[in-house]
């Protein structure tokens, strides 16, 4: 990957980004971008061990990214809406803690709206409970492992998208 980002306040250098489209194109960042996450190292690995983000996944679901003003790509969120599911949500290690997670789910949340839904599920990486409970969503209960591949209990929530479930506002913003 690039270079560092350097770290001024979230808010100001996830405004510089834009969110759009995933085209065919994006498979293989996109595939690269699960595959060296950190957050899935060590006994996490099994989960993303040869997982592909395909052009025929690209195209059937709602995947977005979001890309810095070159247009690398930072992260990037795929919703599946039958059954109303997020099924992927990844930011960059080199550019986490910087708003772009949040700036996926304000968007996520609006293509949801957008389509009818008033909540999407999200079973989540463990350590990434509490991102999704930073941004609204609420622990509705627990998915058992499914070894091999998942070999670990995951935490299930439920995101709110309706109107007037705006995404919860980051405090002293
Ligand atoms: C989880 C992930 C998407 C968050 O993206 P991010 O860009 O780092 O998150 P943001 O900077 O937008 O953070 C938004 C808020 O959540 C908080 N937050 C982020 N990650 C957190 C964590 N792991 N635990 C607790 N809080 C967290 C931030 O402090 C921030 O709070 P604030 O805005 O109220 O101050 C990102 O860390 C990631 O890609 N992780 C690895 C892959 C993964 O686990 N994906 C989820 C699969 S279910």
């Amino acid at each position: 990957m690039g270079s560092r980002l350097t770290r001024p306040r979230g808010g100001a250098r996830a405004a510089a980004v834009t969110i759009r489209r995933a085209t065919a194109g994006d498979a293989g960042r996109l595939t690269r971008l699960v595959r060296r996450s950190r957050a899935y190292e060590g006994p996490y690995a099994s989960m993303v061990a040869g997982y592909r983000v395909g052009q025929d996944y690209i195209e059937a679901h709602e995947v977005h990214v979001a890309a810095d003003g070159d247009g690398r790509v930072l992260g990037f969120y795929a919703l599946v809406l039958e059954p109303p599911e997020l099924d992927l949500m990844f930011v960059a290690d080199d550019a986490q803690g910087l708003g772009i997670g949040r700036r996926l789910v304000e968007h996520l949340a609006e293509r949801a709206r957008a389509a009818g839904l008033d909540t999407v599920r999200v079973v989540a990486h463990p350590p990434a409970e509490d991102f999704y409970r930073r941004v609204g969503a609420r622990r509705t209960g627990t998915v058992a492992a499914r070894p091999p591949a998942v070999p670990w209990d995951r935490p299930e929530l439920e995101l709110p998208v309706g109107r007037g479930a705006e995404v919860t506002e980051r405090e002293g913003r």
